[in-house]
């Protein structure tokens, strides 16, 4: 998987896929900017459940996508979705437990892992759909 930035991490995939992963960022940076500003704990735990919802729903949007089409490469693709959820549930544990102290340095990671996800995987499924012919809504 190679890293993308900047826009480029945006354009790939179908509008709705697009539209989603601009969304998941935004989350994320909201989650960063509550903790930068030392928002409680309660308002970072609501924000955190959000971004975990909505990443849940967003992978699902896409796991459906491959089962319809018979993506074959549909099992490593899922088993990078399932890590970055473990790693969205774990830092959501930490922070209920108070325990964590790097949780800006851990966001990064994920957003690292959700743009070269991008820019690897879903760039693969965007490229299979594209040569099936599959209308991009
Ligand atoms: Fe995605
Ligand atoms: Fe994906």
């Amino acid at each position: 998987m190679t890293e993308r930035s900047g826009e480029d991490t945006f354009q790939i995939g179908t509008e709705a896929m697009q539209a989603e992963h601009r969304s998941q960022f935004a989350m994320v940076d909201t989650l960063c900017n509550a903790l930068r500003q030392g928002r409680d704990q309660s308002e970072i735990d609501d924000i955190l459940e959000q971004v975990i919802d909505y990443t849940h729903v967003h992978f699902m949007a896409e796991q459906l996508l491959m089962r319809l089409h018979e993506y074959p490469e549909s099992p490593v693709h899922c088993r990078e979705h399932a890590k970055v959820l473990e790693q969205l549930q774990t830092l959501r544990r930490d922070v209920q437990a108070g325990t964590v102290t790097n949780a800006l340095d851990v966001i990064e990671t994920i957003r690292k892992g959700l743009r070269a996800h991008i820019g690897g995987s879903d760039l693969a499924l965007s490229n299979f759909l594209g040569d099936r012919g599959v209308p991009i809504p």
